[in-house]
């Protein structure tokens, strides 16, 4: 009688182990860090842009067209942020000399998927990016 109740409670114990494990698993597939900007841009940008962003990264002298000061974006836009813009550029949109939105020059990690949506890792990659895109905006000079 005793040995019966105590397999009951032990199957019980093991199917709610298994339970607690299924119901973690999606948890556990969840990327864990969020995308760090500055490294986004040393990985992808500074090659052309410059580690500061001003426009003379170790590519420039290669390439036909100069990589422009990406610190002057606000500056050039009436002081104010062109996020919008730089979103469409991240995404692969706009310039040439990035490549084209099939084959962007920093290859699939910032990729949009085919029918235009973000997969949500590549959406907060992008913000990451362009949120440390607005932090190294220099101040127009008073
Ligand atoms: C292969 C070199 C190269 C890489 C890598 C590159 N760029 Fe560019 N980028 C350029 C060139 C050259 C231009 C300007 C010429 C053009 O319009 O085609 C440009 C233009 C831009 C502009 C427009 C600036 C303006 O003043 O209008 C932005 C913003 C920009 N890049 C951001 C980025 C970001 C963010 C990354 C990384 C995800 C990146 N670029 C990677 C070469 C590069």
């Amino acid at each position: 009688m005793t040995h019966s109740c105590t397999g009951t409670f032990a199957r019980h114990r093991l199917m709610l182990a298994a339970l607690s494990l299924l119901a973690a698993a999606p948890l556990m597939a969840q990327p864990a860090p969020a995308p760090d900007g500055p490294a986004l841009f040393r990985a992808h940008c500074a090659s052309c842009h410059g580690a500061q962003g001003t426009g003379s990264g170790p590519m420039a002298p290669a390439l036909r067209r100069v990589p422009p000061d990406v610190t002057l974006l606000s500056q050039r836009n009436g002081g104010v942020f062109p996020e919008a813009r730089v979103r469409r550029i991240i995404d692969g949109r706009d310039v040439e000399s990035h490549g084209s939105r099939d084959m962007p020059v920093w290859g699939e990690e910032l990729k949009l998927t085919g029918d235009g949506a973000h997969a949500p890792s590549v959406g907060a990659r992008i913000d990451a990016l362009t949120r440390f895109i607005a932090s190294i905006q220099q101040r127009r000079a008073q």
